[in-house]
């Protein structure tokens, strides 16, 4: 006897609908990989293959990017707070360093970013950066700086002196540097603004005067920028300086 079908003409449309979609699919899989297999070797498949991977790897990077950036951003504004706290004592600030900072504009046409303290709105201290060029390249050093132009503090942030020769610049090998505090331009006087070996007041390194030399000089620079412009950065104006 044959058999029956007991679906009903909905349930039997529901299952033609299935297997016509899964013959199709078949023949779509079957297709591609007809296309590819054939054309393995084709300058055209090679390309969509190598575009495809380019494609992934751009949707990847453009992701990890969006979701690492914001972080780095904190981690990097976290590190000049830490900085800017060891060149200017937290004792005469109570405003945010670097929301408040400002771009102060060279006659060079250079920008020199200024982060002005202030106590109760009353502007107590500036830090900026200065660089100097030592024995391995560029040496970038922050100061600290009260409204008096004395130096408050002083800390190399980023240079490629050499390990055990340039490297005693970083406070964390010795307290080489920690020996600009509470001086400023007449104190000592502008001639002894150098290393011991050019007649000034610092100490060089033994074995290395370059780097000691770069950041005097740079220090010194710092305090002669302050003193041309001590009205604007007082006045926390951010035109035309020298
Ligand atoms: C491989 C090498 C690395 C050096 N690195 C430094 C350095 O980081 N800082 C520095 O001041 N001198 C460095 N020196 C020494 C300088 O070349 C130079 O002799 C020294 O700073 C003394 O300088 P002066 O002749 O002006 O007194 C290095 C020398 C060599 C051979």
């Amino acid at each position: 006897m044959k058999h029956q079908s007991r679906k009903s003409p909905f349930q039997r449309g529901v299952t033609y609908r299935a297997l016509k979609l899964k013959k199709r699919s078949r023949q779509l899989t079957r297709g591609l990989s007809g296309f590819f297999g054939r054309n393995r070797k084709s300058p055209l498949y090679l390309s969509m293959l190598l575009g495809l991977f380019a494609l992934v790897g751009a949707v990847l990077l453009a992701t990890s990017h969006q979701a690492t950036s914001q972080a780095i951003a904190q981690r990097l504004k976290e590190d000049l707070l830490g900085s800017l706290a060891m060149v200017i004592p937290e004792k005469l600030y109570d405003n945010d360093l670097v929301r408040d900072s400002y771009g102060f504009k060279l006659k060079s046409g250079d920008e020199r970013i200024i982060y002005p303290a202030a106590k109760k709105g009353r502007l107590s201290a500036l830090a900026y950066q200065v660089t100097g060029q030592g024995y391995g390249g560029s040496i970038l050093v922050l100061i600290g700086i009260d409204s008096k132009g004395q130096v408050l503090g002083v800390r190399v942030l980023q240079h490629a002196e050499t390990p055990g020769l340039g490297d005693k610049i970083e406070v964390a090998r010795s307290k080489w540097v920690l020996g600009f505090n509470g001086l400023s331009l007449g104190n000592p006087p502008a001639e002894k603004w150098a290393v011991k070996k050019d007649g000034g007041r610092f100490d060089q390194f033994s074995g290395a005067t370059i780097t000691p030399r770069a950041v005097v000089l740079a220090v010194r620079k710092g305090l002669e920028f302050f003193e041309h412009n001590r009205l604007k950065l007082l006045n926390r104006q951010s035109e035309a300086g020298s």
